[in-house]
């Protein structure tokens, strides 16, 4: 049986892949990827690794010494990994969708707790609190939604608000022609939107496409979403816009420096991160721990396609989901081999 080193196993990562797992001896390690756990791979040629895995130069490095060929990410996004490093040396495999609905409603949940209060009405009906002061919301009906992003999640999220009998304005670098979407440039989006929710991978462009002068730019009282990736928002500015009001809440399931906090329980802890702490202590920003993805169908697609991948790639054949510096899947498309022989290199 080949050995593939799993990192960052959490209880329900091992659940799905134990029952649809026959052909691999998993080695299920609790500890993220990171130059210091790299080593842990030895005697895998292929390795499975999250979202908050450091698979940057010195990792990739270590894990080529060490004999690693593949690295299956069991996720959609690839921001923590330097391509051009591994490129010629490790194949690179994602999942690039396995459900984005549970994304995209994950997203609409947070907007509809925030809006509607659930959160303190929640707790307040626990302590048998029944007042209603301070938890008056608004109509999602006819407010405007600014979708940063169209592509697998953003378009469902447009459904779903469509579905509220909201009006959704997007902006999209590649915009989808086909689509029934009312496209707009970014600043007009920013303006005009009640609600901006954000889609968008994080790349070179996208880094802190909510920085402080879109801020400044956005409606007074505007509602933020940020169900994709942290360092879309410059925090401080955001932390900022909480404090002027001009951000009537905001709905987080990333965060720009979650890598060493999200997924793990830090309830007896200090937690030394202080812009994390004055978001946290805001009754009009909820954050979620990078869950978006947490439902039963996603991790079942999860654990199926990472599979397939591990197959794909030990059988020699075809990568369908592999991905490199230059291939179209990437947001620089250019010239990749993966057309003509299956593989990017
Ligand atoms: P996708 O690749 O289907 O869509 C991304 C869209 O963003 C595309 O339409 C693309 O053209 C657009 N885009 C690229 N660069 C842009 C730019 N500079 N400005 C505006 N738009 C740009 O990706 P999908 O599956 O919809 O996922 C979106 C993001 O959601 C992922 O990149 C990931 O960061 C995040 N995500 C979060 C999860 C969670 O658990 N919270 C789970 C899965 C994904």
């Amino acid at each position: 049986m080949k050995k593939v080193a799993f990192f960052d196993t959490k209880s329900y990562d091992k659940e799905w892949f134990n029952k649809l797992n026959e052909k691999y001896e998993f080695i299920f390690i609790e500890g993220k990827l990171n130059p210091r756990t790299a080593q842990l791979a030895k005697g895998c040629e292929a390795i499975c690794a999250f979202v908050n895995d450091d698979i940057g130069k010195e990792t990739i490095d270590i894990l080529y010494e060490v004999g690693v060929r593949a690295i299956v990410l069991r996720c959609a996004g690839f921001n923590n990994v330097d391509f051009k490093e591994a490129y010629g040396k490790i194949n690179i495999l994602r999942v690039p969708a396995y459900s984005p609905y549970a994304v995209a409603e994950h997203g609409m949940a947070l907007l509809l707790t925030l809006n509607r209060k659930i959160h303190k009405a929640y707790n307040r009906t626990r302590d048998f609190n029944f007042s209603l002061s301070g938890l008056v919301g608004m109509d999602l009906h006819g407010k405007t939604v600014g979708v940063i992003g169209t592509g697998k999640i953003g378009k469902i999220f447009i459904n779903i608000c469509k579905g509220f009998g909201m009006k959704v304005l997007a902006y999209d670098l590649f915009p989808d022609k086909k689509a029934e979407i009312n496209y707009v440039d970014l600043d007009t989006l920013l303006k005009e939107s009640d609600i901006i929710s954000l889609h968008c991978p994080l790349t070179e462009e996208t880094k802190h496409i909510l920085s402080f002068k879109a801020f400044e730019k956005m409606k007074e009282g505007v509602y933020i979403i940020n169900i994709s990736r942290g360092e879309l928002v410059e925090s401080e500015a955001l932390l900022q816009a909480l404090s002027t009001k001009k951000v009537a809440g905001a709905g987080l399931d990333v965060y720009e420096e979650e890598a060493n906090l999200f997924f793990e329980d830090f309830s007896n802890s200090i937690v030394n991160d202080d812009v994390l702490s004055l978001l946290v202590s805001k009754p009009n920003v909820i954050i979620t721990s990078h869950q978006g993805f947490l439902t039963k169908e996603a991790l079942k697609n999860i654990a199926k396609v990472t599979l397939e991948n591990l197959d794909e790639y030990f059988d020699g054949s075809k990568l369908t989901n592999e991905i490199c510096y230059q291939c179209e899947e990437s947001s620089n498309k250019k010239e990749c081999t993966k057309n003509k022989v299956g593989r990017c290199f």
